[in-house]
Formats: structure tokens, sequence, C-alpha cells
């Protein structure tokens, strides 16, 4: 399989052709960003981290008969994935309040919640990825209500398999955000990443933050808590 050209920059990954249509290479890199891309910084190790533990993540996933993009692992940094036409929406699952849910909604962080919450954020940047409703979704034409209906199942299957993963790994699984994409005859496939980029983890034990918190609220170095993760993914499958 050969590196083609670079089709598109995101904030925290590269994606390029390959000579197969159906196949995309992606390349993870060091780059950490908060708040819209207010906060920007080159962390060094990032990328093949969230690269490693995001493989590791999917192929559980897989393993749990949750369709999902993701091919195979390149090198550390770089890994093969299906193409496919992303749908502009970030779901939020929530277990355990925390972020803007606490802050929306004044419920301290750390407060269990009775049942899982999905939420809607439409992917645009000029509007700061606002939290939208299923008839927002439906007059923008995002998504249709039959896919409204699958994504967020999806999202829930994804949520008790990560749940038992993180669990098997001492870690409360509290929050996280996935996309999803469209291959061409339809079929929906979970797709971006699964990393403490993208996913609130805290210790069971200590409650300390194994994620990319760190980061966002300047409470250390990001690389050694991200290790952490892999380090508990890697020896579960040993
Ligand atoms: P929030 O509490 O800030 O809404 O975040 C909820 C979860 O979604 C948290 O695990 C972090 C993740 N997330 C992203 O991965 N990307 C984003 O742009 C945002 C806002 C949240």
């Amino acid at each position: 399989m050969k590196k083609g050209t670079l089709l598109y920059e995101g904030k925290a990954k590269q994606l390029f052709e390959t000579d197969d249509p159906e196949v995309i290479w992606v390349e993870y890199l060091n780059q950490a960003t908060a708040l819209n891309g207010a906060k920007k910084d080159q962390i060094s190790g990032k990328g093949e981290l969230n690269n490693q533990i995001t493989g590791l993540i999917f192929n559980f996933l897989k393993s749990k008969n949750i369709k999902n993009h993701f091919i195979k692992q390149l090198s550390e940094t770089e890994q093969l994935i299906q193409a496919v036409d992303i749908i502009p929406l970030e779901v939020v699952v929530r277990n355990v309040a925390a972020g803007s849910f606490s802050k929306r909604l004044a419920i301290p962080e750390g407060v269990q919640l009775n049942k899982p919450i999905v939420e809607f954020y439409y992917k645009n940047d000029e509007l700061d990825d606002p939290m939208i409703v299923d008839d927002h979704i439906l007059f923008l034409e995002l998504a249709t209500t039959e896919e409204i209906k699958q994504l967020r199942q999806m999202a829930l299957e994804v949520d008790q398999a990560l749940i038992e993963l993180f669990n098997s790994m001492d870690i409360t699984l509290i929050d996280f955000k996935l996309e999803f994409g469209r291959k061409k005859d339809g079929t929906i496939l979970l797709a971006d990443e699964v990393s403490p980029d993208t996913c609130r983890l805290w210790d069971k034990k200590t409650k300390e933050h194994l994620d990319k918190d760190i980061y966002r609220r300047d409470l250390g170095d990001i690389i050694p808590v991200y290790q952490e993760v892999l380090n508990r993914l890697e020896k579960r499958g040993e």
C-alpha cells in the first residue's frame, strides 16, 4: 500500500490517499488543542500514544461486533482506515457528571448518572460546535431519523463495551466523544479516534485524571498519563 497525497489535515491527524480509494492512511500528530483551537501546543510522543491506544480500542470494539473504520496499525504513528464520509456530528456519551454537563446544569463533577446520557454537537468550528437536538439535525440534513436512532444505539453499545474494557483496567469511564461515517453503501461505521484525547478517564483508586483534562486544565504533563493508559491496555491483552 502506497501513501499518496494529503487529503485533510485536522487538529490531531493528517489523512492521506492510498492506491486504494476505499483506504485512507492516517498519521497521528503531536499537536494538542483545547478551547476550539485557542490553546495549542506540540507535545512530543502524543501522536504515537493516541495512535496505539486507538488501534487497541478499535480492535477491542470490533471483537464486540461494533463496526468501525480501523483496518490496521502501520507504525507507531500511522494506521490504515476505511474511507468514509464523516457525519458532521460529535456524539457524546456521559456516565458520570463532568465538564460542560456539570457547568451547564450545575451538577458537581463525579455525580453518577442514573443512565447514560447521549448528546449531539454540530461539528462546525465557526459556530464553536454547538449542542443540537434531533430536529436541528433533521433541519440541517446532517442525518435521517433512522440514522439518528442508529447513532444513539451504536453510541450506547460503545459505552457498554468501553465501560467493561476500562473497568478491567481499574479506570472509570466518565464520558467520551465519538464520530461516525458513512460508507458508499450507506453503512454507518464508528470512525475518528477513541483515546485519552476524546474520553474522560479517572483512576478508580486515586480518582486522578488519566486524560486530556490534564492539558485542558493545566494539571501537568499528559505523556506519562497517556503512557499509563497504553500500559494498562497492553497488560490486559497479555
Ligand atoms: P465536554 O464535557 O467538554 O462536553 O466533553 C465531553 C467529552 O467529549 C469529554 O470526554 C471530552 C470529549 N470531547 C472531545 O473529544 N472533543 C471536543 O471537542 C469536546 C468538546 C469534547
